[in-house]
């Protein structure tokens, strides 16, 4: 049994998509992610499973929290721009609306926002699974979602 395995079964299976924001020191980081998933209502807590080759990973932990943007259903330029390798921090966000709150950078025009402060990491072999803390949500606009199946997004 084979990641590629593993990664051809779950190409099936659509995954909800957000974009992870950290600022470390006033520099910005963030990357597209479809492992957003609620853990707990009490206490409020969601869990992240980020890659340990990404260049967002040291910074996510660095930051000791981070900022997540729901995206849309017509988001789906602005989520793959934060799924391409390689684009160096400062010019992830040229062209890109975004508002600074207090553990990155909010996306505009989202279905809703998180602020987490991370709380305990896991090892999950080549990822670390962060899990935070919901400290404020904000909510956007109620409009359909973007799901990431068989390797293109959609509207849902
Ligand atoms: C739909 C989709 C979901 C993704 N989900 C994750 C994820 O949950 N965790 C992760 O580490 N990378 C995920 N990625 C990949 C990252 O977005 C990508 O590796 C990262 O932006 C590359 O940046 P880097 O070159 O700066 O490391 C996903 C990519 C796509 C297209």
């Amino acid at each position: 049994m084979t990641g590629e395995e593993l990664r051809e079964v779950m190409r099936r299976f659509p995954s909800p998509v957000a974009v992870v924001t950290a600022a470390v020191e006033g520099e910005r980081f963030g990357l597209t992610v479809g492992s957003l998933v609620s853990l707990s209502l009490t206490p409020p807590l969601v869990g992240i499973s980020i890659g340990k080759d990404s260049s967002s990973h040291e910074p996510i932990r660095r930051a000791g929290g981070w900022a997540v943007s729901l995206l849309t259903g017509s988001q789906a330029d602005v989520a793959q721009h934060f799924a391409r390798s390689g684009i160096p921090p400062v010019a992830l966000w040229v062209g890109v609306d975004v508002r600074d709150g207090p553990r990155g950078p909010l996306l505009d025009e989202a279905l809703g926002w998180l602020e987490c402060r991370t709380v305990s990491e896991h090892e999950a072999g080549d990822h670390t699974i962060f899990v935070g803390e919901v400290e404020s949500i904000e909510l956007g606009v109620n409009a359909e979602g973007l799901v990431y199946k068989g390797g293109t997004f959609h509207p849902a």
